[in-house]
């Protein structure tokens, strides 16, 4: 069993998120979570309950940020994979004595716990976000 327990959601960056939530939702019937603006990232994000994982819908709110670009460079589509671990710095040892760049050196508090993300370039073109979920926030809600 890898360090990585369980797919605790895939990242999707989009143009609009009132738009994307109409399509994920009134479309494929997805139920929305948890919608929530995070300034210093400067995104908004919109969490669809996927049974034992989820959907982050992920909107750009400046031009400027790693997101924004993205969305430039790259369009809309699918952005990170995010991974629970039970203990970050545990995790981010074991990545690091791997050789695997990361692009968090210490993890930072993101929205459901402390988080940190490892360079796409360690895994094939994929961005993964390694989450330890804080308190009783278990599974998305
Ligand atoms: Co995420």
């Amino acid at each position: 069993m890898s360090m990585l327990t369980r797919l605790d959601h895939v990242g999707i960056v989009v143009n609009d998120l009132d738009a994307a939530l109409a399509t994920y939702c009134d479309q494929w019937g997805f139920h929305l979570v948890q919608r929530v603006a995070v300034p210093d990232q400067h995104v908004e994000a919109a969490f669809l309950d996927a049974g034992n994982s989820a959907v982050e819908l992920i909107m750009p709110t400046d031009s400027e940020s790693g997101t924004a670009r993205f969305l430039k460079n790259r369009g809309e589509g699918v952005h990170h994979l995010c991974f629970e671990v039970d203990d970050i710095e545990e995790a981010l040892a074991t990545v690091r004595s791997q050789g695997l760049r990361l692009v968090d050196e210490t993890p930072r508090q993101g929205i459901h716990g402390r988080v940190a993300f490892v360079h796409p370039k360690a895994s094939h073109g994929t961005l993964i976000e390694l989450l330890q979920r804080s308190g009783n926030d278990h599974h998305h809600g």
